[in-house]
């Protein structure tokens, strides 16, 4: 194999990606300088060796009659399509690859040219979109439920107590029946809390303008719905807040009001921004049961886990004041 100098390899190292030759036997008979870094092997270690000690033990024997087919048949063209091709380092640790083949008439013989690219950080973006693509749909399906809860629902309890309303005004001397329509109408009253409740968790949470107004409409929203007085401070001249930053903040607020409403039993709460130098500090506080927060929570209950990854998202550290009888508050600090 002369044609396959050092020379040959200059060229090869400056390649992108891993480039290995390969003799009809499957002998490794060239590597570049990538292959060496990809695999964790020497040149020198892989001279000589057969191909399959670059994969998994579990796919080397049916690799032997691939490559054999191969030999009979040596057109260019990606290895595996459609499978996934797995590499294996020195060290035994496994990394997905993409590997495309193309077959070389050389003085010394056939030989195989293989370029091996490392896709371990193409299949992370990948898995990453298709998490956000399947959060998006959950996120619209909420919405639609929301909307039905609100549309549909809402406006069909509306016309049960309107109705009430009415026999109420002509039963006036049944004291007994005058009682009973009122239960009702009191009962479909909480009834039309739950159902409000359920849809300010479920809507999407979206807003346009600035931050410190979606904070109070949020607040507005949160109190009407939930029964619990809810106060927004926001201190004068603090800087503003970029919109993806706001974004995430606003889905945290959401989120924690949330928890009030289902876990706190409280009967206030406060929202407040603002400068805690060097920060901007962003506070959700109830006067509630609170929670330990350092306490073990099951794996289906993603509400806190959620917050602390937005809260990231937006550059904040997320902290958590509570105690159980004393309250919670939920802190947030912004780089200023
Ligand atoms: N403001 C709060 N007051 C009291 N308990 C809370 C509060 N926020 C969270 N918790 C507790 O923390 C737990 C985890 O919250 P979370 O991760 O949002 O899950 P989930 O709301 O689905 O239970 C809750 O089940 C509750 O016990
Ligand atoms: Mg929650």
């Amino acid at each position: 194999m002369q044609d396959l100098d050092i020379d040959g390899r200059t060229l090869l190292d400056s390649a992108p990606d891993g480039i290995l030759v390969a003799d009809a036997g499957g002998r490794i008979r060239l590597v570049n300088q990538q292959v060496e870094d990809l695999f964790g092997y020497t040149a020198e270690e892989l001279i000589g060796q057969s191909v399959e000690l670059l994969m998994p033990q579990r796919y080397r024997e049916k690799h032997t009659s691939h490559r054999d087919d191969y030999a009979s048949h040596p057109v260019a063209r990606p290895m595996g399509p459609g499978l996934e091709l797995i590499g294996r380092r020195k060290n035994g640790t496994e990394f997905p690859v993409e590997i495309s083949l193309s077959p070389m008439e050389t003085a010394a013989g056939q030989v195989v040219t293989t370029v091996i690219r490392d896709v371990s950080e193409r299949r992370r973006l990948q898995e990453e979109s298709n998490a956000l693509r399947v959060e998006l749909e959950t996120e619209r399906e909420r919405h639609r439920i929301g909307m039905d809860l609100h549309d549909g629902i809402m406006q069909s309890i509306y016309a049960v107590a309107l109705r009430l309303e009415l026999i109420l005004d002509i039963t006036e001397e049944n004291p007994e029946v005058k009682r009973q329509v009122e239960r009702a109408i009191e009962e479909l009253h909480d009834v039309s809390r739950d159902i409000r409740s359920y849809v300010f968790d479920l809507r999407p949470r979206q807003f346009a303008g600035n931050f410190s107004n979606a904070l109070m409409e949020l607040a507005d929203e949160f109190q009407q719905n939930s029964q619990i007085e809810t106060q927004v401070e926001i201190s004068p001249g603090l800087p503003t807040i970029p919109t993806s930053q706001a974004v995430s903040l606003y889905l945290v607020v959401h989120e924690a009001l949330s928890n009030v409403r289902k876990h706190a039993r409280a009967s206030r709460v406060s929202i407040s921004l603002r400068r805690v130098d060097p920060y901007i500090q962003l506070s959700i506080a109830d006067d509630g049961t609170g929670f330990d927060p350092g306490g073990e929570v099951p794996e289906r209950h993603r509400g806190l886990r959620n917050m602390k990854a937005r809260a990231r998202a937006a550059d904040a550290v997320m902290s958590i004041e509570s105690q159980p009888g004393g309250g919670t508050s939920v802190n947030l600090r912004i780089p200023a």
